[in-house]
């Protein structure tokens, strides 16, 4: 302390000794402060005369680098025991990938929409479209359903005030393919579709449905049976038992239902299949000749297959949704995979 300065050594010790961060904050306020030893010394040059002014001021420089050093050198290694402490404290796996964010994934109607299409198009099918506001025409009269004919009560139709109509069924497409294309004829159309129905856990006013229609030389039950059980087949995953039931539609002939063994109970019947072990699922049957005359195709020369799937209802078969307005409401958590 020749000039009356507290030496370099002196204050790295003062810095180095302090136990804790508290304590460092105190260090640092002391030499480095506003208010600190620092600032008073350099308050002492002020009488002093130039060339001793020079001199003593960098010794009081040399002491603020001093004091400097010392605080971040203690800091650093204050810092670094935390982190060892914090390290063992709750062990750290640093090889672990880091934790994932939350991210947005497909819904599971286009999830299995694009597994349809793919399934499909591999097939030699494409993929056709149609209006979802339809005009009576395509919707019901060249389906074979006639004006004030009872078969039209059966799709709770919606109607504009022009008397359009929100798509009741996707079978509108079928009407649009044939009269757009020329056999054979291989499409399917995925849409939505709407009717006035009261929702509930198994019914809502729109909904998706899948048509296909396949119009050919000699087509037979076979080839409808064939491609709707490899679909099923594909889409769950596995086999599961599959039945046909007689149905009316106006616009087929055999009109038939594709059942599908209860994915919830595994067939031995549960409320979902209303303890019947099967779930409907695929409606669809022979072009009607009638439908195909509608379109300007002669029926004694082609004939065709078409079905109706309830999309929805597969997929909630698919991820074990037991309720379609979850499929709507944006709330939709995947309850278990089948
Ligand atoms: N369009 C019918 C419905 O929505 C389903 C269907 C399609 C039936 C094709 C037979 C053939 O109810």
């Amino acid at each position: 302390m020749q000039s009356g300065l507290p030496s370099a050594d002196a204050i790295r010790d003062e810095g180095a000794a302090c136990p804790d961060h508290a304590a460092l904050e105190e260090f640092r306020l002391k030499w480095l402060g506003k208010k600190g030893e620092v600032t008073a010394l350099m308050k002492t040059l002020g009488p002093l005369a130039p060339e001793l002014r020079a001199e003593r001021g960098a010794a009081i420089n040399a002491v603020k680098d001093a004091a400097v050093t010392a605080f971040e050198a203690r800091r650093a290694e204050l810092d670094r025991q935390a982190e060892d402490a914090a390290l063992q404290a709750g062990w750290v796996d640093v090889t672990a990938p880091a934790r994932g964010r939350p991210l947005g994934k497909l819904h599971p109607i286009t999830v299995l929409l694009e597994e349809v299409i793919d399934h499909f198009t591999g097939l030699g099918f494409e993929v056709a479209s149609g209006p979802e506001i339809e005009d009576e025409f395509h919707n019901f009269d060249a389906l074979n359903i006639p004006k004030d004919h009872p078969a039209r009560d059966v799709w709770d139709t919606f109607y504009t005030d022009r008397r359009e109509i929100p798509r009741t069924h996707t079978s509108s497409v079928q009407i649009r393919a044939m009269q757009t294309r020329k056999p054979p004829i291989r499409v399917i159309s995925p849409g939505r579709v709407f009717r006035n129905e009261t929702i509930d856990a198994t019914h809502h006013a729109s909904f998706n449905q899948v048509e296909g229609l396949l119009v050919d030389r000699h087509v037979t039950v076979a080839h409808l049976k064939h491609t709707l059980e490899t679909l099923v087949q594909k889409l769950m995953g596995r086999k599961l038992e599959t039945r046909f039931r007689p149905a009316f539609y106006p616009f087929v002939e055999p009109g038939l239902d594709l059942d599908v063994q209860c994915v919830f109970c595994g067939g031995v019947g549960c409320s979902i299949c209303k303890g019947s072990g099967y779930i409907e699922l695929i409606p669809g049957g022979l072009v009607h000749p009638k439908v195909l005359a509608s379109c300007g195709l002669d029926p004694d020369e082609w004939q065709g297959f078409a079905f109706g799937m309830g999309f929805d209802r597969m997929v909630m078969m698919r991820y074990g949704i037991d309720d379609i307005r979850r499929l709507y409401d944006g709330r939709l958590q995947l309850v278990r995979q089948f």
